[in-house]
């Protein structure tokens, strides 16, 4: 057997290109040096690889996503001190994410967000019926929504963005036509998270799509949320009965611990409602981009606005966070009230609720949605 000897110079020599090599594979630089993606194996599911997008853009914010389910994975962003921690909840590993009970951490939801009345609607005079799996009702797009399924990824020109595609054929999880669905993660260089999702079907269906992102914008120093400071630009929500689904009525939040028109400490008035908040808010607003609602975490400095095109958002405080998942980031242990959620969206149970504005997507039509959660530290 032969042996070479490398001087440490040639080895210097080799590493540099070898180096070089490996971050021309991984990681797109463009000419603007405005952000950059790199990519990281995670794992393979159902035969195909799985891989972590990472998102950097110039003021070094990080957004993770990974093609299954189109998971933000992490969130990292400066706090007022210039420290960077990560604001959303995950695993360190794809394991995590596959866990029986993992509660759609960060993941993009279809093709239904929130619940459908046991799963029962109906379009043009024909009842279909959504895959149950929540006390007898339909949640979150059924037993494999587009949470549980693989995407494919597509980090396109200008290195700031990741377009996910998923074809979602016809009869899925009980909802009729062949669904394009399309998905664009973008990091700007001003750190907002700008989401855009663009869909079309060949038949009549019903759609409503969110991201599940859990925050806690403590970046793990807090164990809840309950000083998080939050404000919802809505005067009415949408009341439910005991198994979560819409009443149809919209109620005003006047006077009730609903009231989030002017900024409120999650914690002031979480104990007078049953569990914490789960529900759907009426956005003040009408058609087209605006933003909604805002966090912020006094500590940390940390602010996060929300802006959205959707008439609804899901403001969800982890009630049914127990502590019991593996694998969590740093092991953090994630209880109850540890992180909470801002899913825009349609109103839950829309199909069956003719007030509600609909959900229906026809054929030639393209459905579009907007959201964009911007970070800054005051
Ligand atoms: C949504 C629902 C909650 C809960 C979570 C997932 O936010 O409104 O009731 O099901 O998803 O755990």
């Amino acid at each position: 057997m032969k042996k070479y000897k490398i001087g440490s110079f040639s080895l210097f020599i080799f590493l540099s290109i070898f180096n070089m090599a490996c971050s021309f594979n991984n990681t797109n630089k463009n000419t603007m040096d405005t952000a950059t993606i790199t990519t990281k194996d995670f794992g393979t599911f159902e035969g195909k690889r799985i891989t972590e997008y990472t998102l950097t853009n110039v003021a070094g914010m990080q957004v993770g996503i990974i093609n299954y389910g189109g998971i933000l994975t992490k969130i990292i962003t400066k706090d007022k001190a210039g420290d960077f921690g990560d604001v959303i909840t995950g695993y360190d590993s794809l394991e995590g994410y596959l866990q029986k009970g993992n509660p759609y951490f960060g993941a993009l939801i279809g093709r239904y967000a929130n619940r459908l009345a046991k799963g029962t609607y109906t379009i043009d005079g024909i009842t279909y019926h959504a895959a149950l799996n929540n006390n007898g009702q339909s949640l979150h797009g059924g037993l494999k929504g587009f949470d549980k399924v693989v995407w494919d990824a597509v980090a396109l020109p200008g290195d700031s963005s990741l377009q996910l595609s998923y074809k979602s054929i016809d009869g899925e999880e009980g909802y009729p036509g062949n669904l394009q669905v399309q998905v664009v993660y973008t990091l700007t260089a001003n750190n907002s998270i700008k989401i855009e999702y663009t869909a079309s079907s060949d038949k009549n269906t019903v759609i409503n799509f969110t991201n599940h992102a859990y925050f806690n914008l403590s970046a793990g120093k807090s164990p809840n949320i309950y000083e998080h400071i939050v404000q919802l630009k809505a005067d009415k929500y949408t009341p439910v009965d005991t198994s979560l689904i819409p009443t149809g009525a919209l109620l005003d939040v006047k006077g009730t611990p609903m009231d989030f028109t002017t900024p409120k400490k999650v914690g002031q008035d979480i104990d007078k409602v049953t569990g914490g908040y789960d529900h759907n808010w009426v956005l003040n607003k009408g058609e087209g981009l605006a933003e909604i609602a805002s966090v912020y975490e006094p500590n940390s400095g940390r602010y996060l606005t929300v802006a959205t095109t959707e008439p609804g958002i899901q403001f969800y405080t982890g009630n049914f966070l127990t502590g019991n998942l593996t694998g969590t980031k740093k092991g953090i242990i994630y209880n109850k009230h540890y992180a909470l959620t801002l899913e825009t969206q349609h109103f839950p149970d829309s199909p069956n609720q003719p007030d509600f504005p609909s959900t229906l997507l026809k054929p030639g039509e393209t459905y579009h949605q907007t959201t964009v959660f911007s970070f800054s530290t005051k």
